[in-house]
């Protein structure tokens, strides 16, 4: 076997083309092929500087904040910097009408203004070990992908028991491109977690949802944070007592800044990607799937657009919701034009279409021959399901009457007993409180129609009960919600009288549906294509040439790394690399968005061109920058280093042409957004004369 993968490897040095220079985000423990390249592009640093398993190294500043943002320890006394809109809901959870310090920001004076934030946990890796043989020398040769799915989580859940040594310790196994390896990981997760300071909306949102997911971008994207721990350094819970936290190790912010083509490396969590997926996958995903669920967002933003524009009430009980909505609902419809302008389906068939050429030419591999034509065949035997599954969830499921709904059948079917009625009247008057009935019957209204788009799968008689709800859709009580306070004043809830509501019933059917029809395929072609694409994924390891080998990004720490560089987004047009605070006056002054805004204090120091130590050689004022490393959701928050290690940005969005780089990547085009540090370091000391906390941030020399 060992001789057939060096003659293999050897091969498919020979072979591969079309590899993009900078694709790719790598276990920092499998940095071992990527080494020489980062060296001659400019890193300083030796691989135990990056991660060492005996010595503290930079990955020791690394944070996961939150459960799906990065972020990086800069001080002796654990401050942690992210991007607002990492630590907007927290910021957002501590503020009121009289001190909101979403709208105009946070700055704490001494360490006792700091705020506890309730529910923020932030984690820091210990050590990965790779346990892929532990896990699959159990696995019969013969198992079915069910035998041998369940036999692999019940090891991985046994290891990572074995491994929580104690409270605060957090060990998993992850399993890596369809399990073909398994990592375990091993995190110090702490949970006193305090917001230290905020820019005001204005900037950590400028641009808002306008310039979201698009270059030239402003936004100043950063807050501030600081874990607190025990008197030996140990992570516990909130306690006035605690101190701050002692890291093993600090990230050196630099004041140097970037010019064009310089090399940088981002250390961080990225959430998720698919780059093996087939031209056909690609093609059913961007083509298919995205405009149902675009068009169905679409009508959802619309509605609470309608009602936020002259109800602040409204607007912010909506806010986050909105932007949860319209941040993937703006993703997908630039990662449909990104992959069709890009003819990006046709170069993967012709990528596959090599790939099996290069299987035919080898004996021992010929069998395999058949393997993308069986995927092709795979994703669209599975396409319906998951386009039932979409559209469920997307135009029912995720409304809120909807799972008011689903809650009370879950609650009925537990059982009814004397206090049933009152506690679910509990939650009748909870979902008052925290929504905006008329909002939510019109969301749901418009929404429920998009159920027509899989009419044609429906059983008959869940169809004609479908009709018939429609019919009935205004007498129902979920719809006539207020009615229903009121039988709760009078204690007048029956139980019986719930389950015979048009929409108690029908989602009821509706479910059993789903769970006993539709999941169930699901699971069953979900299986199939895990272990074509295992099969897949592994000769790939053997095709591409080792540094062009990668795991898809699945929430665990990885490094990627590119150049500062600038683009062509279509023709005549170039977009250099770097944005000013010149451009957000501009905006500011003369665009017409709403989601431009700037304040007198910003103003006068742009004026006067105060702007510190912190302009470029031009004397101008940074403020992001953009680059061709391979980045996706989860790596917001993510610090940006020079080739020496030093902190000079964080990162936060893709650009609008790349964003379908979590399924192909071009470096034509895919750039990652990054926030200039300088920009944040002069909002600080200029902005809001918060030296402080300047004072205790470890610079670089
Ligand atoms: N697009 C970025 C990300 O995926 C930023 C989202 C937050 N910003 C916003 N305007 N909604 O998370
Ligand atoms: N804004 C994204 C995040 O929160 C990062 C941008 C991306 O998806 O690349 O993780």
């Amino acid at each position: 076997m060992k001789k057939l993968i060096i003659l293999i490897s050897v091969l498919s040095i020979l072979i591969s083309k079309n590899l993009l220079a900078d694709e790719g985000m790598w276990l920092p423990v499998l940095l071992e092929a990527q080494y020489d390249d980062m060296v001659t592009r400019g890193l300083q640093l030796s691989p135990e500087d990056i991660y060492s398993i005996n010595n503290s190294s930079l990955k020791d500043a690394i944070v996961l904040f939150g459960r799906g943002c990065t972020g990086v320890i800069v001080s002796e006394q654990g401050l942690i910097l992210t991007n607002h809109h990492c630590g907007y809901g927290s910021i957002a959870n501590v503020s009121t009408v009289n001190n909101d310090y979403l709208t105009n920001g946070f700055w704490s004076n001494d360490f006792k203004e700091e705020i506890p934030i309730e529910g923020l946990t932030i984690s820091i890796l210990v050590s990965m070990r790779d346990v892929t043989n532990e896990i699959l020398s159990q696995i019969p040769t013969n198992a079915t992908e069910k035998q041998r799915k369940d036999i692999a989580n019940k090891l991985c859940k046994n290891i990572a028991a074995e491994n929580k040594t104690k409270p605060h310790i957090d060990a998993v196994v992850r399993e890596f491109n369809y399990g073909n390896a398994y990592y375990l990981m091993i995190y110090e997760v702490f949970s006193d977690i305090r917001l230290v300071a905020a820019p005001p909306l204005f900037i950590g949102n400028f641009g808002g949802d306008t310039d979201n997911w698009v270059w030239p971008r402003h936004t100043g994207d950063f807050s501030v944070f600081r874990i607190y721990v025990n008197q030996n350094n140990e992570s516990t819970n909130y306690s006035k007592n605690n101190v701050p936290f002692k890291p093993k190790y600090v990230a050196p912010v630099s004041k140097k800044g970037i010019n064009k083509d310089d090399f940088i490396f981002i250390y961080g969590f990225p959430g998720s990607t698919t780059h093996f997926m087939t031209s056909k996958g690609i093609d059913l995903n961007v083509n298919l799937i995205n405009p149902i669920a675009i068009d169905i967002r679409t009508t959802k933003l619309n509605i609470i657009e309608n009602y936020s524009r002259n109800n602040d009430t409204i607007r912010l009980m909506y806010a986050n919701k909105r932007a949860g909505i319209a941040n993937y609902w703006k993703k997908m419809q630039g990662e449909t034009i990104g992959i069709n302008a890009t003819k990006a389906i046709e170069k993967r068939h012709s990528q596959e279409q090599d790939f099996v050429n290069w299987l035919k030419s080898i004996d021992s591999l010929k069998k395999y021959a058949n393997l993308m034509d069986t995927l092709y065949h795979y994703h669209q035997l599975a396409y319906p399901y998951e386009y039932i599954d979409r559209v469920l969830y997307e135009a029912y499921f995720s409304n809120e009457i909807i799972r008011f709904v689903q809650r009370t059948i879950y609650d009925i079917q537990r059982g009814i007993d004397d206090s049933w009625a009152n506690k679910w009247c509990y939650l009748v008057n909870n979902f008052l409180k925290n929504n905006n009935l008329k909002l939510e019957q019109d969301l749901f209204l418009s929404t429920f129609k998009y159920l027509d788009s899989i009419s044609k799968y429906l059983p008959n008689d869940l169809l004609k009960n479908k009709l018939n709800t429609e019919k009935n859709i205004e007498k129902s009580l979920f719809i006539n919600f207020n009615e229903l306070s009121v039988a709760c004043l009078k204690n007048k809830i029956n139980p019986k009288t719930i389950q015979k509501d048009p929409l108690y019933v029908f989602t009821s059917k509706l479910l059993d549906w789903y769970v006993k029809e539709i999941l169930p395929m699901e699971d069953y072609y979900n299986n199939k294509l895990d272990s074509l694409y295992r099969m897949y994924t592994k000769l790939q390891s053997y095709y591409l040439p080792q540094n062009k080998y990668y795991f898809d990004a699945n929430s665990t720490l990885r490094i990627a790394y590119g150049n500062v560089k600038p683009y062509h987004p279509a023709d005549a047009i170039t977009y250099i690399h770097y944005t000013t605070i010149d451009g957000m006056v501009d905006k500011a002054l003369w665009g017409q968005a709403e989601d431009y805004k700037i304040d007198s204090t910003l103003l006068e120091l742009f004026k006067n061109k105060d702007f510190g130590s912190y302009a470029n050689d031009k004397g101008e004022l940074p403020i992001a920058f953009i680059s061709t490393t391979h980045t996706t959701g989860g790596n917001s928050g993510s610090p940006v280093f020079n080739g020496k290690g030093e902190l000079i940005g964080l990162n936060f969005d893709r650009v609008w042409e790349g964003t379908m780089s979590d399924f192909y990547f071009d470096d034509t085009r895919c750039r990652n957004i990054m926030l200039d540090i300088r920009y944040m370091l002069f909002i600080i000391d200029k902005y809001a004369n918060a030296q402080r906390i300047l004072n205790e941030m470890k610079f670089a020399q």
